[in-house]
């Protein structure tokens, strides 16, 4: 029997593209003297090994990620003069939840009148952002919504054990959001790659306070609701998953050093976006940097560095996003940028409300 003409694939053509970003930062700031008070440490130590100089830290009674987030997401309907009732779906990535239950995606969407549609969280550490942007690209690329909020927040100072010096310099509190809309010039999510190795979960986690070891007078007595991490393994581990991600993700675009416009890593380390960037051969002038002002806020990171550096960005400006974090989570994202983001919409008297723009 002769065999049956294959069908070729249909290529979609309609990409996800990031339309609008908007970030929120609590205003008080943790500088690096700060913690010198606090811990065993110096600005020396924290700037030298880290590359961090201040964080923000959320305060106010009864505020979790869900407050700066909803601020994130407010801030974007504005820019965009989108009502809630245009957004077709909302996900929030987050590590620090207000509640394990409901999801914090619920919450925003009530804080900021979004009703009737579905919300939900992503738990992937600091990967959450680019796991939530690769599930909401697919809804878009099928046609099944046009208007999906994507928003990163973390209270990570609820986590933070501020005894503990090995931690405590890391992280700060943030968050940021973004709009996808279909686009059919090309422009968008033009590929992502996620993975993830659950064994490395002993490296870095937080021990108490699931269903494993649900919280006590003496998981609390023991502080083991804190972050916990042996930075030296996930460093290591860091390294390799950013530089295997993005290598994969150039290599299967097409894509040589020289093309990529702009490089968006999640901000935990400044040393391993520095190593990360050098093996894939890319100058650190296009490389984003926020880590020195913000810490790492590990689902915000990557929205956060894109609305910091949102003026310099173009239409068509090919973007390589990358993340690594607890899981062990890792990803990378290829983006062509959508929109002249000089010509953006500024809200808070044309600097966003941002610490000093970009580096
Ligand atoms: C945490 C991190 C900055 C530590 O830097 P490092 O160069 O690996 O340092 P080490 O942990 O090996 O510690 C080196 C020394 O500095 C000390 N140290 C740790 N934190 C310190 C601090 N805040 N101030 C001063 N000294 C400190 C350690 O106690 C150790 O001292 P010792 O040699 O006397 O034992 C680094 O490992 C890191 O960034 N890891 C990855 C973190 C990460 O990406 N996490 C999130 C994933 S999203």
């Amino acid at each position: 029997m002769a065999e049956r003409p294959r069908l070729r694939p249909v290529t979609i053509a309609t990409r996800a593209a990031i339309t609008a970003v908007h970030g929120f930062l609590p205003p008080d700031v943790l500088t690096n003297a700060d913690l010198a008070r606090m811990v065993d440490t110096t600005d020396a130590w924290i700037s030298e090994r880290t590359g961090i100089k201040e964080r923000r830290i959320l305060k106010g009674e009864g505020l979790g990620s869900s407050h700066m987030g909803a601020e994130a997401v407010r801030g974007l309907l504005a820019k965009t003069k989108t009502s809630p009732e245009d957004v077709e779906l909302l996900i929030c990535a987050t590590t620090t939840p207000d509640f394990v239950h409901p999801c914090t995606a619920n919450l925003i969407c009530d804080m900021v009148g979004i009703r009737n549609i579905g919300s939900f969280d992503v738990q992937a550490a600091c990967s959450g952002f680019l796991y939530a942007l690769a599930v909401a690209s697919q809804f878009i690329a099928a046609g099944t919504f046009k208007k999906i909020v994507v928003v990163g927040a973390d209270k990570m100072s609820a986590i933070v054990d501020y005894t503990d010096r090995a931690t405590c310099v890391l992280f700060g509190d943030a968050a940021a959001a973004v709009m996808l809309e279909p686009n059919a010039e090309g422009y968008g999510i033009m590929d992502t790659v996620l993975r993830s190795d659950g064994s490395g979960m002993k490296y870095l986690h937080q021990k108490a306070g699931g269903s494993r070891m649900p919280p006590s007078a003496e998981t609390v007595a023991k502080r083991l609701h804190y972050i916990y991490q042996e930075g030296a393994q996930v460093y290591k581990y860091a390294v390799a998953g950013l530089s295997e991600v993005t290598h994969e993700i150039m290599a299967r675009n097409n894509l040589t050093a020289d093309m990529i416009d702009w490089a968006v890593p999640h901000q935990a380390n400044r040393r391993i976006i520095e190593t990360a960037a050098e093996r894939l051969g890319l100058p650190l002038e296009r490389v984003m940097f926020t880590i020195h002002k913000y810490g790492n806020t590990t689902t915000a990171s990557i929205p956060l560095s894109l609305w910091d550096y949102e003026d310099k960005l173009k239409v068509g400006d090919r973007l390589l996003l990358a993340a690594f974090g607890g899981g062990f989570t890792w990803g990378g994202a290829y983006v062509t940028w959508a929109y002249d983001g000089a010509k953006a919409p500024k809200l808070n008297g044309g600097h966003n409300g941002k610490n000093g723009g970009a580096a």
